[in-house]
């Protein structure tokens, strides 16, 4: 039922203060919601698949902080867990018990991760894992993906020689240019052209990749594909990175490499082993994660690395996730979910690719299959922001961006799954 939620009184006022004190009213550039052009969803609190906002309007949360909570806002036992925590500090900048912990714990799940470094966000991870690698292979040339996000560090937000394209709200400004020349951005999914480069080139330090794509919507590897990177960069002793700090703990208990059955080099991680905190962490072979000062010459630190409350949160979202059937559960739920809307599509004359892994899904308008960057040029944005908006007022709130996944938890319930695909039903017949 359509809800009045235009009536945002107190959204308005915060947000207008908020635009004053920080760039665009916001801490991350999508959350301005500038592209759907209306005022952004200001939070006051969320509990299990639902959030509220400041004006008192609920909304079935399918962002879920990124992909980060797979448990939904708020869950009891990491919040005890954290709680407990509290009270005995909320930092020392000391190795502590749960470090140790969190650690075992993603070693064993990713076994790959032969050693590791806990960090505080994932464009971190992402950053001193290049810096590993260049630091490791003595090489400086990075390979990445056109549409693949690996964070807001420099040499991942460069675009390179062949025709580069990039977030729309990332943007290499304010990135010296020499640093071009360090990053080569290629189509996901080309095997002939990744094969050429790579073939061609001596100088290449470390492929990464996000083995399943997130951030141009959910774009799963062509089969063969990452096993041509692995066999490939092999060959010429470049690493090959895998960036799960979406797919992580996300498709499955040991990410996309436990999926595809590839053993990388390095791997980072962020999102769901922070239960809803800032975590991250980078690690793969132990010669290389050996190169790490204060064992070797590669530097990095941070004051709250391993942070104290964020390892209880990630360590009893792990213990829960670990649960018999957990990801079975989860990913049965989403199926459920998009079947009859992915029959619905297929139904219309108008072209609609619904692609999906585990519990992350994307419903693209306007195009058939989305296998790289390059099929993203008849993405219909407009009738995007036209369904965001529709489900908006009926208390649905999605990724607010077409090329964005969104996100089922385990504390989405049955029912308002059913509301909601519902809604999404009653819009597709409209088209
Ligand atoms: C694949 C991938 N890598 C890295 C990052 C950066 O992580 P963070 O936002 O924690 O810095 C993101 C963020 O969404 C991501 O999706």
């Amino acid at each position: 039922m359509l809800r009045m939620q235009l009536c945002r009184p107190l959204t308005e006022e915060l947000y207008l203060a908020s635009t004053k004190l920080m760039p665009g009213g916001v801490n991350s550039p999508v959350r301005a919601f500038r592209h759907l052009e209306m005022t952004p969803l200001m939070v006051r609190s969320g509990k299990g698949d639902t959030i509220w906002d400041v004006d008192g309007h609920s909304y079935l949360d399918f962002c879920q902080s990124w992909g980060a909570l797979i448990l939904g806002h708020a869950p009891e036992r990491v919040i005890r867990a954290v709680t407990e925590q509290l009270q005995h500090g909320t930092s020392y900048g000391i190795g502590t018990p749960y470090e140790k912990a969190l650690a075992e714990k993603v070693q064993r799940h990713v076994p790959s991760m032969e050693m590791l470094r806990f960090v505080s966000s994932g464009t971190e991870a992402v950053m001193s894992a290049v810096r590993l690698a260049r630091g490791y292979t003595g090489k400086s040339v990075l390979i990445k993906f056109n549409g693949h996000f690996h964070g807001h560090s420099d040499s991942l937000l460069i675009q390179a020689g062949s025709g580069v394209t990039h977030l729309p709200q990332a943007s290499s400004q304010g990135i010296p240019k020499e640093l071009a020349h360090h990053t080569l951005s290629l189509p996901f999914n080309d095997f002939e052209t990744c094969q050429k480069v790579i073939r061609e080139r001596e100088d290449i330090a470390a492929i990464i990749v996000e083995p399943i794509s997130g951030n141009m919507g959910v774009v799963p590897p062509k089969q063969g594909f990452l096993e041509m990177l692995r066999d490939e960069s092999r060959k010429k002793g470049i690493l090959l990175i895998f960036d799960e700090v979406i797919t992580g703990f996300r498709v499955g208990i040991g990410g996309a490499q436990k999926l595809y059955g590839i053993d990388p080099d390095l791997t980072c991680l962020g999102k769901v082993i922070g239960g809803g905190f800032p975590v991250a962490a980078f690690g793969g072979k132990r010669k290389i994660l050996e190169q790490i000062a204060p064992l070797g010459g590669v530097y990095q630190a941070g004051t709250l690395s391993g942070n104290p409350i964020a390892m209880c949160a990630g360590l009893e979202t792990l213990n829960a996730i670990e649960e018999p059937l957990f990801y079975e559960k989860l990913q049965e739920k989403t199926e459920r979910f998009l079947h009859p809307i992915r029959e619905k599509a297929d139904s219309l004359d108008f072209p609609i690719a619904i692609q999906s892994i585990g519990s992350m899904f994307t419903i693209f308008f306007g195009v058939e299959k989305v296998e790289s960057k390059e099929d993203l040029g008849a993405l219909d944005e407009k009738l995007f922001a036209e369904f965001f908006k529709f489900l908006f007022h009926r208390g649905i709130y999605l990724s607010p961006s077409a090329h964005e996944a969104h996100f089922l938890s385990a504390a989405h319930t049955e029912a308002h799954l059913g509301e909601a695909q519902s809604h999404i039903l009653d819009f597709l017949g409209k088209l």
